[in-house]
């Protein structure tokens, strides 16, 4: 018999024990959501929150004044980047830094997995703010950033399973790329939406979540139809754990509901090449950092 089914059986009777232990979602990058989502977000709330936070309020500098955002003067404070930047591009940059931190391991087999799909949440996430932005659609701006950013979070949780039963022994067979691709790709639409749903996760995102991958979805959701086009465009890119060369931007159901012109398409393209270049340069990937600190 072979020793994928079995596998695949702790896997999923792991998920489903009441002892799986969830990834937590930082506080601060939640706060900062929940401020966000509001019709007018206070700035005095942007910036105690992320004040109260040493490292963070640290890494948002220096992203801050990285080449990415940087203006004629450099900014020194969270009110600085608040007025430079502005209250959305700053609650941007929050999200990322506080989603990063679970992105990192020990696992030496998942570093390689967990630093590309870091790469790819990040990507879409900035790719599906610049459509907003780029189509002028006000009212989905504010949600598109941390809807791209968390629309594969299942795979994280997936990955985090697998570290998680490695380190406890609870599977000790060699795990394969073949059965983890095929894990994530079964699974990581549910499991995001449950992960998203138990943290209290607005309910357009963790559709989001549950429905980028559906042949069939709901043509009226924008921010869904957004997200997919940001995530086709990675992976035309090979942004992320897998590339396919043969997508075609411009034929794809999500760039006709937007409504979206080839040159468009084509500046999407560079906006997310843009974005990778910045997070290669200027940001530490979670298994550097990890790897440094062990
Ligand atoms: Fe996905
Ligand atoms: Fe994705």
């Amino acid at each position: 018999m072979s020793s994928k089914p079995a596998l695949l059986d702790v896997v999923q009777e792991y998920i489903h024990a009441q002892t799986t232990r969830l990834p937590v979602f930082n506080r601060t990058g939640l706060v900062i959501q929940q401020e966000m989502s509001k019709p007018e977000p206070s700035f005095q709330v942007l910036e105690r929150e992320i004040s109260r936070d040493q490292a963070l309020t640290s890494q948002l500098l220096r992203t801050a004044n990285s080449a990415f955002y940087r203006g004629m003067r450099p900014i020194s404070t969270i009110r600085d980047a608040i007025l430079r930047l502005g209250t959305e591009e700053v609650a941007n940059i929050v999200s990322m830094l506080t989603q990063q931190e679970l992105f990192r391991t020990n696992d030496p087999f998942l570093r390689r997995y967990m630093n590309d799909l870091w790469l790819h949440s990040v990507c879409c996430a900035s790719g599906t703010y610049w459509l907003t932005k780029r189509l002028k659609m006000p009212s989905e701006t504010p949600k598109a950033f941390f809807a791209g950013l968390l629309h594969d979070v299942g795979k994280l949780f997936l990955l985090r399973v697998i570290e998680e039963l490695q380190r406890s022994k609870k599977i000790d067979m060699a795990m394969t790329p073949e059965f983890l691709q095929e894990l994530i790709a079964n699974q990581h639409a549910a499991q995001g939406y449950e992960l998203m749903q138990h943290w209290n996760i607005p309910k357009e995102y963790c559709v989001v979540a549950r429905d980028h991958h559906l042949e069939s979805f709901d043509v009226n959701d924008t921010l869904l139809a957004l997200v997919r086009l940001a995530n086709a465009a990675c992976a035309k890119l090979g942004i992320g754990l897998h590339q396919d060369d043969n997508i075609d931007l411009a034929s794809c159901k999500e760039a006709m509901i937007l409504d979206i012109s080839e040159v468009k398409l084509a500046e999407l393209e560079i906006r997310l090449e843009d974005t990778l270049s910045f997070l290669n340069a200027n940001l530490e990937s979670p298994a550097t950092v990890q790897q440094e600190e062990s």
